[in-house]
């Protein structure tokens, strides 16, 4: 495991046509070739993963919690491994919102996935209003319960405070660093302190390229992951050259 930030793109439900979702991975790749000091990791929908060949480390934005069976319409994480997928973000607020994901689903979700050597991205955060400790902490043991201390690494959090995504609202560096030592907190009651220092844990909601370097220089994070500023190629390659530069 490298110590390099991690930068992560979701494209969410997003290009509509596979012929915009190529441009995007061309225009994303003519310009970051050559980068050494980040990795970068693109989670289109789907669809598109198998557009991506050698050219990016890719990712699912999410999976079921088993590999194979009589799941109507499900996605499963052994499909994802098959395309070459490393990543799957699992537990993003917008599941947890839109689709009624629970925690017990979300943690079936992350067995499975490790299980099947991807490796997780789980999404935790608080709504607006919400006390960061109690909805982080309790997010982390539930999505987490059962997982053995010698795979716990693999999985990198990622601290996306709902009021930030997609809002235009970034949280400020100071309140990302007091996140990420929290879940560093809690990770190190669950488990210990060295494993709690491996865990990467990634700053997502809003990131710009006018931000991002503070949460990686600021706010001590491992990563980002990008949602809406992904998917504008200059943007996203912006923020991805600063902390290549880092
Ligand atoms: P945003 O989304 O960058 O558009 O706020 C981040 C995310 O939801 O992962």
């Amino acid at each position: 495991m490298n110590n390099k930030p991690l930068i992560i793109a979701n494209w969410k439900c997003n290009p509509t046509t596979s012929k915009e979702a190529e441009h995007l991975f061309v225009a994303i790749k003519k310009e970051i070739r050559n980068i050494k000091d980040a990795e970068v990791v693109i989670c289109p929908p789907f669809v598109y993963l198998d557009l991506i060949k050698d050219d990016f480390t890719k990712g699912g934005q999410n999976c079921y919690c088993e590999n194979r069976g009589a799941y109507t319409g499900e996605i499963s994480p052994l499909m994802l491994k098959n395309l070459a997928c490393q990543y799957v973000i699992i537990g993003h607020s917008e599941r947890r919102k839109y689709f009624q994901e629970t925690d017990e689903i979300i943690n079936r979700k992350v067995k499975t996935a490790l299980k099947t050597r991807l490796r997780p991205v789980l999404c935790v955060g608080e709504r607006v209003g919400d006390e960061m400790g109690l909805v982080v902490r309790e997010q982390i043991e539930k999505d987490l319960a059962g997982i053995a201390a010698a795979r716990v690494r693999e999985v990198i959090v990622a601290y996306e405070p709902v009021w930030a995504i997609g809002t235009g609202l970034p949280c400020s560096s100071d309140e990302a660093m007091r996140a990420a030592l929290f879940i560093r907190k809690t990770l190190t009651k669950l488990y210990d302190r060295p494993i709690a220092e491996k865990v990467k844990i990634l700053y997502g909601g809003s990131v710009t390229s006018q931000n991002a370097v503070d949460y990686i220089k600021g706010a001590m994070m491992n990563g980002l992951l990008v949602g809406q500023a992904s998917l504008n190629a200059t943007e996203f390659v912006k923020i991805v050259l600063k902390i290549n530069e880092l």
